[in-house]
């Protein structure tokens, strides 16, 4: 009896780290951000359907040689007509921008299994498609907010901070990347926007960065169609800690997902410590 004590104390020992899967740095791919499906459905085997799936078939085909596209794919009647997108993060590879893509499609098809419309980040590319059209409009409605918890009294790291989010505003383009010391900033538009947009929104992500994750340890900030974040040094301490004070954070797809995670690497292990326990039980000799 016991004698099965230490494995229980090491099944638990490997729960913790599969339960709080650490903050993901700026610069991974695969990694989960936020997905949004729309309430309206469609019909399995429709026209639509099979539309949806052209579509996507052609955004991951293009994913390998392009960081950007978008594709309309009409029906025989109007309201099948289908509008989608991608864009890849700045600095992918094209082969690392077909994998996101790749996934990031897969992924969509079971989380937004038959709705109309669906969207999808993940951390190095964004999938989106919807049958109203949202091609080339500019959206800064906020779709995710992130704030780490407080950086206290560390002015010298805020200043820094405001200094690398003010360069991102300056720097232009679709994909913006700064440093300075241990804090780094990213932003990126989707291809859609005209350079003009691209630097609204931006400024718009990065005016809001500033006013709503004040003095936070990191923040993202993700609009319809351009993104902002920034990570500092505490960041590391902050996703290595279990306990996120301030970090009222609203991700709460990453948490279920880590939860999910964790509950099957529990199962696993469980069926691993019982497979040893009745090795355990059964002796040397076996039977
Ligand atoms: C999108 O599809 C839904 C469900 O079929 C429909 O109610 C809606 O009117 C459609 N929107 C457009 C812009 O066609
Ligand atoms: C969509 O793609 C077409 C063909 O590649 C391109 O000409 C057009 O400018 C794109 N539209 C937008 C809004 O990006």
């Amino acid at each position: 009896m016991g004698r099965s004590s230490p494995f229980l104390m090491s099944l638990f020992a490997f729960l913790v780290p599969f339960s709080s899967l650490p903050i993901q740095s700026l610069s991974s791919t695969d990694s989960f951000v936020f997905v949004g499906c729309t309430q309206q459905r469609y019909a399995p085997n429709s026209p639509y359907e099979s539309n949806i799936n052209s579509l996507l078939t052609s955004l991951v085909n293009s994913a390998t040689y392009s960081s950007y596209n978008n594709y309309t794919i009409m029906g025989s009647s109007p309201q099948d007509v289908v509008y989608g997108l991608y864009q890849c993060r700045g600095d992918l590879s094209m082969p690392d921008c077909a994998t996101c893509v790749t996934r990031s499609v897969s992924q969509l098809g079971m989380l937004c299994s038959q709705a109309c419309g669906g969207a999808l980040q993940l951390q190095g590319c964004y999938v989106k498609y919807d049958n109203a059209t949202f091609l080339g409009v500019e959206d800064k409605t906020v779709v995710l907010k992130k704030c780490g918890p407080s950086i206290g009294y560390d002015t010298d790291a805020m200043s820094r901070r405001d200094a690398v989010l003010g360069a991102l505003v300056t720097t232009g383009g679709p994909y913006r990347v700064g440093g300075s010391g241990d804090v780094q900033g990213v932003a990126q538009c989707v291809g859609d926007l005209s350079l003009v947009e691209c630097q609204d929104c931006v400024s718009e992500a990065i005016g809001r960065l500033k006013s709503d994750c004040g003095g936070a340890v990191e923040g993202d900030m993700f609009l319809a169609k351009c993104y902002a974040r920034y990570q500092t040094g505490a960041s590391h301490m902050y996703s290595n800690s279990k306990n996120h004070p301030a970090g009222k954070s609203s991700n709460d797809g990453e948490k279920t997902f880590a939860i999910i995670v964790g509950l099957l690497a529990g199962v696993a292990l469980l069926i691993i410590f019982l497979t040893f326990v009745r090795k355990v039980l059964e002796g040397p000799g076996g039977k």
